[in-house]
């Protein structure tokens, strides 16, 4: 797979931060919000394919792809042409109150990628959180009841109403009082700490049946609830991938009972997992599906697409002023056309190649305790000790900040998991390149325990 850009591997030339750097950082801490939360110092200032280059000229191997949103790296010429070229012809209507060709074509491009007979409809949005909020309306809506399932570790974005759903971190919900009633969340299935002892392919049993024993009984009756919402794999959970059995009985259990169900793809979603979405690894059909991030190569744009029969809402029961912007949508069209054409398998094969370089680790570095996803999409989970598997967030932590200093940009992920999530256009050389890091970071880390 060919890269768009001639420089493919990291290079520094100054220490981090550099000194322009330095003058950003000290005007954000002064202007910026203080919720922000920075794993590191990059300050960026171009994107080319994998490659970032910061202020100073500094260039870094991204495998954190502005939280895995550039799936086919950054500015590719193909995208950055139709961005170009629509913001010449129109940048903006309301997509509301007026028609534009664009609109109906993406939404027939998106839905044709969702597998199923059901007809599908689509509504698009700005962001991840916007396609969350539009699905638990519409479930609620379509439904009428308005109860909600949703996950302990899962995240569904930072408003309001998908916040009620988030249970991924308490700092995302203190101090923001009381959220939407109506909600529980249950154990989702972390095979590497399954308190079942469960494999990877059978953890969540117990689960399923807290839900159907215990939950529909004791808490909510099944025809009070609207949604069960699930991300395929946890994203900012820790890059848990749900066992397929467990995603086709939750499909079961809600076809049984008239419950929506959603399914979160804003993070796992656009050909990332080698397959348009994660859920398709289980071969299950959801009502609705939320969609965000690589859509768009980064251009603020989402989606939520459910089977037409489940989007019954009435005219005005929901709108945007953005939402399916032209300038987001001619980027979103350039973008599923690379998917398509080359990324997606592009995604799977770099995905097989570095699960086979790195699904050893937990024997080789005692400090990993897990090695685990689908695709382009990969955890590894830090520990401080295999046993007991005590969780070392400060030894994550050592490693991704060590691998920032050495050119790789990663992100974390979880209480103590680190993710790669780079764009889908990576080849074995960068993939080697990050392997290698990684592998230094990790070995430097343990001397010093
Ligand atoms: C699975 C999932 N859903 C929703 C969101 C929220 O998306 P946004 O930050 O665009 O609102 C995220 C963001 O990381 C996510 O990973």
């Amino acid at each position: 797979m060919q890269t768009t850009v001639e420089v493919k591997t990291p290079h520094l030339v100054t220490a981090l931060p550099g000194p322009k750097a330095q003058q950003v950082i000290a005007a954000d801490d002064k202007f910026m919000s203080p919720s922000l939360t920075r794993e590191y110092a990059l300050v960026a200032k171009k994107g080319r394919g994998a490659i970032v280059e910061d202020v100073d000229g500094n260039s870094f191997l991204d495998f954190a792809a502005g939280i895995a949103v550039c799936s086919t790296g950054h500015c590719h010429p193909k995208v950055v042409e139709a961005i170009q070229k629509q913001a010449a012809e129109l940048i903006h209507i309301s997509g509301t109150d007026f028609y534009h060709h664009h609109l109906p074509q993406l939404a027939e491009k998106l839905a044709a990628t969702l597998p199923g007979k059901d007809a599908k409809k689509v509504f698009f949005g700005n962001s991840g959180t916007e396609a969350v909020e539009g699905a638990i309306k519409l479930a609620r809506y379509h439904t009428k009841r308005d109860k909600l399932i949703a996950f302990y570790g899962c995240f569904h974005g930072r408003t309001l109403g998908s916040l009620s759903l988030t249970a991924s971190k308490n700092t995302q919900r203190k101090g923001f009082g009381a959220l939407l009633g109506g909600v529980e969340h249950i154990p989702f299935p972390y095979a590497y700490r399954c308190p079942h002892g469960h494999s990877s392919e059978t953890c969540g049993t117990e689960t399923l049946e807290l839900l159907e024993q215990q939950l529909f009984k004791r808490l909510f009756a099944p025809e009070e609830i609207a949604a069960i919402i699930v991300e395929p794999i946890q994203g900012e959970g820790g890059f848990i991938p749900a066992p397929a059995f467990f995603l086709q009985e939750l499909q079961r259990i809600c076809n049984r009972h008239g419950i929506m169900l959603i399914v979160d793809e804003v993070q796992s979603g656009v050909g990332r997992t080698g397959k348009w979405w994660a859920y398709e690894h289980a071969g299950i059909e959801p009502d609705i599906v939320c969609i965000a991030k690589g859509i768009a190569s980064g251009m603020p744009l989402s989606a939520f697409v459910a089977k037409e029969s489940v989007m019954t809402w009435k005219k005005g029961s929901h709108g945007t002023t953005y939402g399916g912007n032209p300038v987001c949508i001619a980027s979103a069209m350039a973008t599923l056309d690379l998917i398509e054409n080359g990324y997606m398998e592009n995604a799977r094969k770099m995905g097989d190649y570095i699960f086979s370089r790195i699904g050893d680790w937990p024997k080789r570095f005692r400090i990993v305790g897990d090695v685990r996803g689908k695709g382009l999409m990969i955890g590894i989970e830090i520990v401080r000790d295999q046993k007991t598997k005590e969780k070392a967030a400060d030894l994550r932590d050592t490693v991704i900040s060590k691998a920032f200093h050495k050119g790789l940009l990663t992100l974390s992920s979880g209480e103590n998991s680190i993710r790669m999530s780079p764009p889908l256009l990576i080849d074995e050389e960068q993939a080697g390149f990050a392997i290698r890091t990684l592998e230094e970071c990790l070995r430097e880390t343990e001397k010093t325990i």
